[in-house]
């Protein structure tokens, strides 16, 4: 079986070629996999092993005719055409979970970030040589009311990090659980609700049909003044263009964000960027996030909240066992198409 792994450092390599003896590897660093078929030809791959900035489309497909089986080495599987892969029988497998912790601890290092302006205090010290609080103040957690939208794995680790600053949690789920709230003590909340009661507003929930712009200008308007966002969940699911909106009119007063909706043109460079026609929509995204890039009152990290030591280990056993289940005709961890 020919496994074709895209956006692999060289330490994955080498583990991954421990433990997958007797299976032919080729890795590729690049985050394209169209690219590296058009560069190779089509691809002999029976297996694609991808990464969050590796989408595989119908043009991916087509340049790997032998592909059966699609294994993402991430949580979120929306680069991934499902349907397409469903049409020509190819199945696909995420990690469902590879330690809720990671995320949940970065969303909290995003937050302190914003509530104790650590970004701008650091930059003060190291580039002004300035010693000094002037213009710093932050405010304490204790107290606040967290709104955590999306209480799955990722979320439920934050309402349990969030009880431990003695802060107030509500959660906005389709699917609540009504034992979990009694255990953690938190309340569910509408949406609606959620965002005028929160002073810091997260997203936990996957990028969806159902959940594309979830947060939009509708929704910002409900935000309770000078609140905060928090994304580390996907970026379509906050329009871009509502979020600069709210920022600059103040109604919210920072954001601070793992994912953005174009962050696949940001990650690429320019030459890709040219050849893959991005619309007139996408360009008007992509000059957004540039405009949040420079904003003071926002925080950006390059989708990065996953990586963790040992979140990359785990990530990479769950998904060797994915590659041997399928191998062996038992797939695991196969995804539903969202359509
Ligand atoms: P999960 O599947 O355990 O939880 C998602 C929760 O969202 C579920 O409770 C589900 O009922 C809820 N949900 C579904 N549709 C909803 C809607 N329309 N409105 C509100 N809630 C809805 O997923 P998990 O592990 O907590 O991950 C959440 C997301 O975080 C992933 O889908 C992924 O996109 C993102 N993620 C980001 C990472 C990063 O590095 N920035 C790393 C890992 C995950």
């Amino acid at each position: 079986m020919n496994i074709i792994f895209f956006e692999t450092q060289s330490w994955e390599e080498e583990y991954l070629k421990e433990r997958l003896k007797g299976y032919s590897l080729d890795f590729s660093s690049s985050a394209n996999p169209l690219q590296v078929g058009v560069d190779k030809g089509k691809s002999e791959a029976d297996v694609i092993c991808n990464f969050v900035a590796s989408p595989v489309t119908k043009e991916t497909l087509e340049k790997y005719p032998k592909v059966k089986y699609v294994a993402t080495r991430s949580t979120g599987y929306d680069h991934i055409d499902v349907k397409a892969c469903r049409e020509k029988n190819i199945l696909v497998s995420n990690v469902p979970t590879y330690g809720e912790n990671t995320v949940a601890e970065f969303t909290f290092a995003l937050i302190l970030s914003l509530s104790r302006k650590m970004y701008p205090s650091i930059k003060r010290v190291r580039e002004q040589g300035l010693f000094s609080a002037d213009g710093l103040m932050g405010f304490d957690l204790k107290g606040k009311t967290l709104g955590v939208v999306g209480a799955g794995h990722i979320g439920m680790h934050v309402v349990r990090m969030a009880k431990g600053f003695e802060m107030h949690v509500v959660a906005y789920d389709p699917y609540p659980k009504a034992e979990t709230s009694n255990e953690f003590g938190f309340e569910y909340l509408s949406l609606d609700d959620l965002l005028k009661q929160s002073d810091i507003v997260t997203l936990h929930v996957p990028y969806l049909p159902a959940t594309h712009h979830l947060i939009n200008d509708e929704k910002f308007k409900l935000f309770k003044k000078g609140s905060i966002l928090i994304n580390t969940a996907r970026g379509g699911l906050v329009e871009t263009e509502s979020l600069l909106k709210a920022l600059k009119s103040g109604v919210i007063s920072g954001a601070a964000i793992d994912v953005l909706e174009e962050e696949r043109y940001i990650k690429e460079d320019i030459n890709l960027l040219y050849q893959k026609h991005p619309s007139e929509l996408e360009l008007k995204n992509m000059l957004a996030d540039h405009e949040l890039m420079q904003m003071d009152k926002v925080i950006i990290t390059p989708h990065n909240a996953f990586n963790s030591k040992e979140a990359m280990v785990r990530i990479l056993d769950t998904t060797i066992a994915n590659i041997q289940a399928f191998a062996a005709g038992q797939p695991i961890n196969l995804v539903k198409s969202p359509f």
